[in-house]
């Protein structure tokens, strides 16, 4: 099966691009799939009902999320019934949402499973326990296994990658807003990427406005950040995944922006 995966949409100018080339990449990719990363997608923190339903008619069937999952209010009033918004399975029990999901892709079962790294990040149960107990739940019924795995070490992703080389069919990074050059697939079969990119404003810092934060840097001092407007970029990446041996066969890093034209 051939899915899409796009990283991290930062406010209005990454929906934008999702709008204009979500619709373009799948012209040229045909993905059976497309799964969106959303955590940022209001404004910069969280996502709303309504944000949700914009992903999905631009062309996604699934929105992941991360750490900023819980910053609008109200998806406590609409996660339970956003059935494919995935939150990161390991936190409590009893959080709200799932952090899982068996999607059925013309008769492909695709498992899906977004987690979230420990390091430098807010203390949650352990992913490596929790995606054990989620593929002893699943593998057996999932062609494919698709892992957005949120985290902000380098080091804790590729444990991550090489822990499930073999038992998933991708690994890819999400949550540091920058796209790394380290595609590969790994020698049991798993496409790995420590981090797919953030799709939003190209000229901020991570999506955020320059000033605030480079004043933060100097100061010390508390600020409120705010999107940055300008020039948009779209990170992404594309998978061929084989649902006989539910390896990967292909992973080629997507990042569209002025630096890095799309061609049709
Ligand atoms: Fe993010
Ligand atoms: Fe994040």
């Amino acid at each position: 099966m051939k899915l899409m995966f796009i990283g991290d949409v930062v406010g209005s100018p990454g929906r934008k691009m999702v709008e204009e080339y979500v619709p373009k990449l799948k012209k040229k990719y045909r993905p059976s799939m497309v799964v969106i990363n959303g955590e940022n997608a209001a404004h910069g923190k969280g996502i709303t009902e309504k944000i949700y339903k914009q992903l999905l008619n631009a062309g996604a069937q699934a929105i992941t999320l991360g750490n900023h999952a819980w910053d609008k209010k109200e998806i406590f009033e609409f996660i339970e019934e956003a059935p494919n918004l995935i939150r990161p399975a390991n936190f409590p029990e009893g959080t709200p949402g799932n952090g899982y999901k068996i999607l059925d892709i013309n008769g492909v079962k695709l498992g899906l499973i977004n987690l979230m790294g420990r390091t430098f990040m807010p203390p949650l149960d352990c992913p490596f326990q929790k995606v054990d107990q989620i593929l002893a739940e699943i593998e057996d019924r999932s062609d494919c296994i698709f892992v957005d795995f949120h985290g902000e070490a380098t080091s804790e992703k590729q444990a991550m990658g090489w822990y499930l080389d073999g038992r998933v069919s991708a690994v890819i990074g999400t949550h540091t807003h920058v796209q790394t050059g380290d595609e590969r697939i790994l020698p049991n079969g798993t496409a790995y990427l420590s981090d797919v990119g953030m799709t939003g404003p190209y000229d901020g810092i991570l999506g955020m406005e320059r000033e605030t934060i480079i004043q933060k840097f100097k100061t010390g001092l508390p600020a409120r950040f705010e999107v940055d407007t300008g020039r948009e970029q779209l990170s992404g990446v594309y998978l061929e995944l084989d649902p006989k041996t539910k390896k990967a066969k292909k992973i080629e890093r997507l990042l569209i922006n002025e630096d890095h034209p799309f061609y049709e």
